[in-house]
């Protein structure tokens, strides 16, 4: 995984830092990121578009990782954002983040946010449903301003992945649907209205996707409206947004393929497309989330107590779980893990890998082949970077893990760790 490896202590190192040392400096758990392999997947992207010599812009899907640390790391390798919520946006203007490289998602947005996102000059909204094209044209014209926008089709495909994280299939509430005559409805509303300035078409049908066919779909999909409406109304789009989904290997079974592929195998598509029906090519915009951040988060644990139920299996508990992994519980997710005190160590028993919270779902990995294990070694579980902080939360009110940045030999806090005190911040006393 990226720059790990194992140093001469025997111990899981990342980006040039011994993980051990780190759970000894910042406690646990602890999400560590490997800033080198994030820039590298940021450049993976872009070069394959520029190698392809097409217009594009890859916006980086903030929902999968968002702190100001990671806003700004994004900022410096030339990508756009995509947020899906005020406070997203807000924590990427806080980060400084150019607001013309903000794209703004959401199928609920509401006037506030709305509003938050026009006086910051964001550079294009998203527009997913009526209630929204009417909201913001409402809005637009009391502050007499016009606005960038993308109209969210919903192609109407099954992509292969687990039902919750499936968004473009015709039964979805996301988006404008194509096949029953909404899409083209609301181009001709968006149209009409003297605030908008309609750049072009969005569609994203799913997340954690291994195959191309799903996204050559959709892109064909819409590509043929694009010339349907070309022709009925004389209506252009220079943007084709295609969304992210992006799968990455959290485990041996997994088999990705490379962003240059994904990206190569979509743009000749387009380019066919574009040409058998004589359009411009549009420029290309992607949104990638997991596939930019996901394998380069490892989040180290502490081992703690452990349950034999004998002849069936061992339980190893560590000192978080499902409030700062949600994944296992909510997709069955799976991860791989090593001892980061001694990766190499030979596995020589199958241990299930619980969390601490009062909920039986609360398993992080099941069956995992570990070494012996003992009180003074941490568990490193891979692949973590992409909706572990992200999806965070409280249960049993545990404190959210601190985030740390590793590059070069160097670490660097991103995220203090939560205290008792934080806690408790917002309540108010009975009386
Ligand atoms: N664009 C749109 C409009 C999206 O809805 C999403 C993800 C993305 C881009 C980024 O997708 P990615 O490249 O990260 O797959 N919590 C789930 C994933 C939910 C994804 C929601 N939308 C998980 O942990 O697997």
């Amino acid at each position: 995984y990226g720059t790990t490896g194992v140093n001469n202590k025997g111990h899981l190192e990342i980006g040039g830092v011994d993980s051990v040392e780190l759970a000894q400096e910042y406690g646990t758990p602890l999400y560590v990121y490997d800033v080198a392999l994030m820039r590298e997947r940021a450049k993976g992207f872009k070069e394959a578009f520029e190698q392809l010599q097409v217009n594009a812009q890859v916006a980086y899907a903030s929902k999968a990782f968002s702190t100001i640390a990671m806003l700004q790391l994004v900022e410096e390798e030339g990508l756009s954002l995509d947020v899906v919520s005020g406070g997203e946006l807000y924590t990427a203007i806080k980060a400084g983040f150019p607001t013309e490289r903000i794209h703004f998602h959401g199928n609920n947005k509401s006037r506030e946010e709305l509003e938050m996102a026009l006086d910051n000059r964001i550079g294009c909204i998203v527009v997913d449903n009526f209630y929204e094209l009417a909201l913001l044209k409402t809005i637009c014209s009391e502050k007499d301003t016009k606005v960038n926008i993308l109209l969210r089709i919903t192609p109407g495909i099954e992509a292969h992945t687990h039902d919750y994280i499936l968004t473009g299939q015709e039964d979805s509430k996301f988006g404008f649907d194509l096949q029953n005559g909404q899409a083209e409805k609301a181009l001709l509303t968006a149209l009409q209205c003297p605030h908008f300035e309609v750049l072009g078409l969005h569609c994203h049908i799913g997340s954690q996707i291994f195959e191309t066919t799903g996204f050559l779909l959709a892109a064909k999909k819409i590509v043929e409206k694009m010339e349907a409406w070309k022709t009925a109304h004389s209506f252009e789009a220079k943007v084709l947004n295609l969304g992210g989904g992006f799968g990455i290997r959290y485990t041996k079974e997994d088999e990705p393929i490379l962003p240059s592929q994904y990206v190569t195998e979509i743009i000749k598509e387009v380019k066919n497309l574009t040409e058998q029906y004589s359009l411009d090519m549009p420029e290309i915009w992607i949104e990638p989330g997991r596939s930019l951040v996901g394998d380069a988060g490892i989040t180290l644990y502490q081992v703690g107590s452990s349950k034999e139920v004998p002849g069936v299996r061992k339980y190893l508990a560590v000192d978080g779980g499902m409030s700062d992994n949600i994944r296992p519980a909510l997709y069955q997710a799976k991860y791989e893990a090593v001892l980061a005190n001694k990766p190499l160590a030979k596995s020589n028993e199958t241990v299930s890998i619980a969390g601490k919270c009062c909920e039986s779902g609360d398993m992080l990995i099941w069956d995992l082949p570990l070494p012996e294990t003992g009180e003074d070694d941490v568990l490193a579980v891979f692949c973590t970077g992409a909706y572990g902080y992200s999806m965070s939360n409280n249960y049993n009110r545990l404190p959210r893990p601190a985030v740390v940045f590793v590059e070069n030999g160097d670490a660097r806090l991103v995220v203090k760790r939560e205290t008792y005190e934080d806690l408790i911040r917002l309540d108010l006393p009975l009386k």
